[in-house]
């Protein structure tokens, strides 16, 4: 990215996100941002172009709250080795979005195509589409058995998501794709089952709204034990 392209965005980011924005640019994963769609607690989310492809960048906050994040990767074997700095946290919490969409995608789960992580920044791929919260599905069944179907799909690749919701899964032409998955845990998290009956509670009382009978219960036998 040429210098001057960035120049509107001095004071916007810190000197290491900026210094991470140049290298992974530099790599070639963007040539430009583009424009800012959500500005979160613990993240900024942009989009970027590469030539005429739009992508998406994550940026973590340095001034996010690492503690919390320390304390919900210490349970997870693969992360429980993460201590020191607090930009060490957060880069590791990048780190754990990219390695989970990875894997996500090798069990074939719709998600974003991750394409670079460094530091507090994750490029992934742009979908187009929006937040359920926005955006309700023509045909909220249809939907939501498709939705069932990639969280069974996520177990296969031994992960939860831990944070679904209206916010977290975007309508694509009428299909689920989940997203946010800096929180998701590897299934040998201790008492995994409570993440996954806090999200299959966000599903139902959601879709409930939509006019579906559903039973908190019985949904997550069927997307939990179920080996359908
Ligand atoms: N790959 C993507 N494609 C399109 N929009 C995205 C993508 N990733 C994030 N967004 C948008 O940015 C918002 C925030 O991203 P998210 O990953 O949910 O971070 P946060 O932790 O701030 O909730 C999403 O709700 C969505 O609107
Ligand atoms: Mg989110």
């Amino acid at each position: 990215m040429a210098k001057n392209k960035f120049i509107a965005y001095e004071n916007v980011f810190d000197q290491c996100t900026l210094r991470a924005l140049f290298k992974l640019s530099s790599q070639g994963y963007f040539d430009e941002i583009e424009s800012p769609i959500s500005i979160g607690k613990e993240s900024n989310v942009f989009t970027v172009l590469k030539g005429e492809e739009r992508r998406v960048v994550k940026i973590y906050r340095t001034a996010a709250n690492f503690k919390k994040m320390q304390e919900y990767m210490k349970p997870d074997p693969r992360f429980s080795q993460v201590k020191g700095s607090k930009l060490t946290v957060i880069y590791a919490w990048a780190r754990k979005e990219y390695r989970n969409l990875l894997k996500a995608r090798e069990k074939g789960v719709i998600v974003p195509i991750p394409y670079a992580v460094y530091k507090n920044v994750l490029v992934m791929e742009y979908i187009d589409g929006k937040k359920l919260l926005h955006d309700r599905p023509k045909y909220p069944k249809k939907f939501y058995e498709k939705l069932i179907k990639e969280v069974k799909k996520l177990k296969t690749a031994r992960l939860v998501h831990s944070d679904i919701s209206e916010y977290n899964v975007l309508n694509f032409k009428e299909k689920p794709v989940l997203i946010d998955f800096s929180h998701a845990v590897d299934l040998r998290y201790p008492n995994v089952e409570r993440f996954v009956k806090r999200d299959v509670k966000n599903m139902v009382r959601y879709f409930r709204r939509l006019g579906l009978k559903l039973d908190e219960e019985e949904e997550y036998e069927k997307t939990w034990q179920d080996k359908k």
